[in-house]
């Protein structure tokens, strides 16, 4: 009997949900899911066991799915690296059903598959529904293992009584639809606090061209704005970030590039429409030349060279002047050598932010081009949270963590 009809729940829509197949009768009916999943606009891709394989085809989870399913650690999907790519994708995965010998071979950290070395991959919550014959579901080398999982933070769906593949009634039936969304939900709520928000983040020192081949810009790394970003990607946020430098992304990320404060602003004001937080970590440039040469500047063609920098017009200040972008919460950073809670709430004042972060630079053991970095949040009500040396990833996290309650609904 294939899965009752249950609508797919709003949560999940939008996901990036890795199916893990092993291999039991159930299998089939996750064809039913991966079908009803993919139609709710859920993007769904497939790992099989070799014995799933003989319960189901890939062909079929491929045709509802749009994609092909992963059969082995060297054949099957489109990927190079089968065994890490979708553990590295996926926001959510399912193994349905997981049979004995999965549950075991995840409690001991095997990976000679791909589905346990796509789950051993993976950085993101797990769930898993068993599914197997009522006197397997009954020893206690399962259970002990279900309860390992359990402890390391995997969600289980209990599989229901009723009548079995192998004749008999009892307990180890595939859960039906319902259950599987409810964990599914529950793992999503759980890590995905920032889900169906949209989030733009910038990073990076700004450049400001002098002539065709020479610029103007500060020592910023770009790093906190791009650990901002992951964070707030992992955490299921819509992410833009738009960048004036350029290291890898998280693949959730989309990244605008721009080099000039005028650029950043023009993204800013196309990307923020709609958007409900702006994390300002770029350093954006004070100055710029006021005339930029059309040619490069050759060394015989002058002794020496006279700057004439004009002053650049302050980007967070003229969004918060912006009657269409008044329901984007923004929080700027300031890079501070001393008083930072008193320069930080004069800046938050003067460019109409609602939180600042204020960061030591003084500092030698953080900030600029550092893993590491330390501060104070300080919000427009006046509430201030000391944010203690971590990396720039923890410090994303923390950031988010004391932002997040503030957003509006
Ligand atoms: N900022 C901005 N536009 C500018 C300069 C800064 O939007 N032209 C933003 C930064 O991205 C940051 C915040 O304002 O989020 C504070 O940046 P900071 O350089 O400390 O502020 P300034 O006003 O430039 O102050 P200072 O004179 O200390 O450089």
């Amino acid at each position: 009997m294939p899965l009752d009809p249950t609508p797919v729940p709003d949560e999940l829509r939008g996901l990036r949900i890795a199916l893990l197949v092993s291999g039991g009768i159930a299998a089939y009916k996750v064809v039913d899911l991966a079908s009803a999943l993919t139609q709710a606009g859920t993007e769904v891709r497939v790992a099989m066991t070799p014995t799933a394989t003989r319960f189901v085809g890939a062909a079929t989870f491929e045709g509802v799915t749009g994609h092909p399913a992963v059969t082995g650690l060297f054949s099957g999907g489109d990927s190079p690296e089968p065994h890490v790519a979708l553990g590295d994708w996926a926001q959510l995965i399912l193994v349905a059903p997981a049979t004995a010998n999965v549950v075991g071979k995840m409690a001991g950290g095997r990976s000679d598959d791909i589905v346990t070395a796509t789950l051993l991959a993976a950085r993101c919550p797990v769930v898993v529904a068993p599914a197997m014959n009522d006197a397997m579901w009954s020893k206690q080398a399962v259970q002990d293992n279900l309860a390992t999982l359990r402890r390391r933070g995997v969600t289980v769906v209990e599989p229901e009584s009723g009548h079995l593949a192998s004749g008999h009634s009892g307990a180890g039936r595939l859960a039906g639809a319902q259950g599987l969304f409810n964990a599914m939900v529950h793992a999503v709520r759980a890590r995905y606090d920032l889900a169906g928000r949209r989030v733009v983040v910038t990073a990076g020192g700004t450049r400001e061209p002098i002539d065709p081949v020479r610029f103007i810009s500060n020592y910023s790394s770009g790093k906190m704005g791009f650990a901002l970003a992951a964070a707030a990607a992992d955490r299921g946020a819509r992410v833009t970030l738009v960048s004036a430098a350029s290291h890898p992304a998280h693949h959730g990320v989309e990244v605008q590039h721009v080099d000039t404060a005028e650029e950043m602003l023009a993204e800013l004001r196309s990307q923020l429409r709609g958007a409900d937080l702006l994390l300002m970590a770029a350093a954006v440039g004070d100055f710029r030349p006021a005339r930029i040469a059309r040619h490069k500047i050759r060394r015989e063609e002058t002794a020496s060279l006279n700057l004439q920098l004009e002053s650049i017009p302050d980007i967070v200040a003229s969004l918060a002047g912006d009657e269409a972008l008044a329901g984007v919460f923004r929080v700027g950073f300031a890079a501070e050598d001393s008083d930072l809670d008193s320069k930080g709430v004069e800046k938050l004042k003067r460019k109409g932010l609602h939180a600042i972060v204020a960061n030591d630079i003084s500092r030698r053991d953080i900030g600029f081009g550092s893993d590491y970095n330390a501060g104070v949040l300080l919000f427009a009500d006046g509430s201030r949270h000391e944010l203690e040396k971590a990396t720039k990833r923890e410090m994303a996290d923390r950031i988010l963590d004391l932002v997040l309650p503030r957003l509006p609904h």
